[in-house]
């Protein structure tokens, strides 16, 4: 693997091997000195034109438990508010040596032009484009999931995932509806009409509109709750429903579709959450949700991921120690 930029990037192998080391990266973080000297020497950027709280802490705690030098590079305060785009950043951190660029980007495909344009000689990770993808939230969910439901070496196969709510605008639920698919899960989206995207039937799940539908008789091992996205709802002239009232009504999981749940059944969110619109606070703070869980099996799945695209790639480097 030489980038990470969608979750297609890996079939099923090369997805279990990622989890698999992510549970041996995670072994380590339990013990009292959780710095490894495995990417000791070698620079990680995290690239972030667009705002993030958990994905880029959990970057750079990943590369950090692994010694490699961090660069926190964020568009606030930088010379891209001035005007400079990507391509002239990109190679300004280039002439500083970057062994692995991490990017988040508003525009879909952002990472793709970086790891192809040659901008960059680093391994390019995409931590979310635009509302395209977003492949290591959807290796930690996945790894969440089977650390619940599975025995570990393993995919999900037949393991029952819904994912609801603003499927439109998000990047999470098309790399998990990929990933899902390629571990062997099975996966229903539901999402009213106006927040799904054109071409969804073509994805490898099913789709609704009507959750309690979904619920009852689906009989989901986790359901994902989708953060109701208002600001690219709002730069795209809203109108995606006609209230937050009715929106909850129908898609929020709130005391009653939680309580009707099979007692297994996982509650998820890839945070942040809009508590009281998408998920109560009974669901989000009950015994069955992962939320808090998901972002600290982050960590581990993105150290997993900087290993395998940097550490793999030094042992091939004729006379580098690996
Ligand atoms: C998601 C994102 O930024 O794509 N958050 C995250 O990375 N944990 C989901 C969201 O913003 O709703």
């Amino acid at each position: 693997m030489r980038h990470l930029l969608s979750a297609a990037d890996l079939d099923r192998a090369g997805a279990v091997e990622v989890l698999d080391v992510a549970e041996e990266m995670a072994a380590t973080q339990r013990r009292e000195i959780k710095k490894l000297p495995t990417l000791r020497g070698r620079t990680v950027v995290n690239l972030f034109f667009e705002d993030s709280t958990r994905t880029r802490t959990s970057f750079e705690a990943a590369a950090k438990r692994l010694s490699a030098d961090v660069i926190n590079f964020s568009a606030k305060g930088s010379s891209v508010s001035k005007g400079e785009s990507l391509k002239d950043t990109a190679l300004t951190l280039e002439a500083m040596g970057a062994d692995a660029v991490v990017v988040r980007h508003s525009a879909s495909g952002a990472p793709h032009r970086l790891a192809h344009a040659g901008w960059t000689r680093g391994a390019v990770v995409n931590a979310g484009d635009g509302t395209h993808e977003h492949p290591t939230q959807a290796l930690l969910d996945a790894y969440t999931l089977r650390r619940h439901l599975r025995a570990s070496g393993e995919g999900l196969d037949g393991v029952r995932v819904t994912i609801v709510g603003d499927v439109l605008h998000s990047r999470v639920a098309r790399s998990n509806v990929l990933l899902l698919h390629t571990l062997g899960a099975r996966v229903t989206l539901v999402a009213p009409p106006t927040l799904l995207p054109v071409g969804v039937e073509a994805w490898p799940c099913q789709v609704t509109s009507d959750l309690d539908a979904a619920l009852t008789l689906g009989e989901p091992d986790a359901v994902m709750m989708l953060r109701v996205q208002r600001e690219r709802m709002e730069a795209a002239g809203g109108g995606f429903f006609p209230s937050a009232r009715e929106y909850t009504r129908r898609y929020g999981l709130g005391r009653a579709r939680l309580a009707a749940l099979p007692d297994h059944t996982l509650v998820m969110h890839p945070g942040p959450m809009n508590r009281g619109l998408e998920i109560s606070a009974d669901a989000a703070d009950s015994a069955r949700s992962t939320i808090v869980e998901q972002v600290g099996n982050g960590v581990a799945v993105r150290m997993a991921v900087l290993y395998l695209l940097l550490a793999g790639e030094r042992a091939e480097t004729p006379g580098g120690a690996r």
